[in-house]
């Protein structure tokens, strides 16, 4: 139990070095207070530009990697020995999410989860993760609505796991409901605004 609370703390820590806050700074920008305030990709190129972007999005997938490497470092595995029934590498990777959403050195305040959950989800079962993004990329080409895809395609992510195909165990249920409800969570406003048709769409 102590290994997986050291993976869950330190995913949490790791994820916690939310990309788009730092990269921000070094623009002189509070991304948090500019555009939909969400402290992440979608936002990082609506408000700082491609470069930036790019930072973020190399940042945020390195920090999901190495959470899951620790976990799986550490190593405690349920009833098999596959990834989806490691559980240091689910705490790791569910506390590098929650990290990124509630990041300890900037106020708790952070971003929305998705892109450091697709990473995370990848390094477990990366057809599970293709598959998702898949349909994340199909809504945001018809609608350009990101937060339209990123809510979508977890919920998607939730349904399709119990597909025996999958091969879930009972762990990554628990894990992808919690991961499901943090990035859905994070994603009420643009939800309400989704809803009044007052949503950012996609521009370039
Ligand atoms: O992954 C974040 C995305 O779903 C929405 O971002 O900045 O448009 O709220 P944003």
């Amino acid at each position: 139990i102590l290994k997986i609370l050291a993976a869950l703390v330190a995913g949490y820590l790791l994820g916690s070095l939310n990309t788009a806050v730092i990269v921000g700074k070094m623009y002189g920008k509070d991304i948090r207070s500019l555009g939909s305030k969400g402290a992440g990709l979608t936002n990082a190129l609506r408000v700082l530009g491609k470069p930036a972007a790019a930072l973020v999005l190399v940042g945020d997938i390195l920090k999901g990697v190495i959470a899951c490497l620790i976990g799986l470092y550490l190593g405690v595995y349920g009833y098999s020995g596959e990834a989806k029934d490691c559980i240091s590498l689910l705490a790791a990777g569910a506390g590098a999410v929650i990290g990124h959403n509630w990041p300890v050195y900037f106020g708790f305040k952070g971003g929305r989860g998705i892109l450091t959950g697709v990473t995370v989800v990848f390094m477990i079962d990366w057809v599970l993760a293709l598959v998702c993004f898949g349909l994340f990329l199909i809504i945001v080409a018809f609608t350009r609505y990101v937060s339209l895809g990123s809510v979508c395609a977890t919920l998607f992510f939730v349904a399709i796991s119990f597909l025996p195909v999958f091969g879930s165990t009972v762990y990554f249920y628990i894990f992808a409901f919690l991961l499901a409800f943090v990035m859905i969570f994070k994603h009420k406003e643009n939800i309400q605004r989704l809803l009044a048709g007052t949503e950012n769409k996609l521009t370039f």
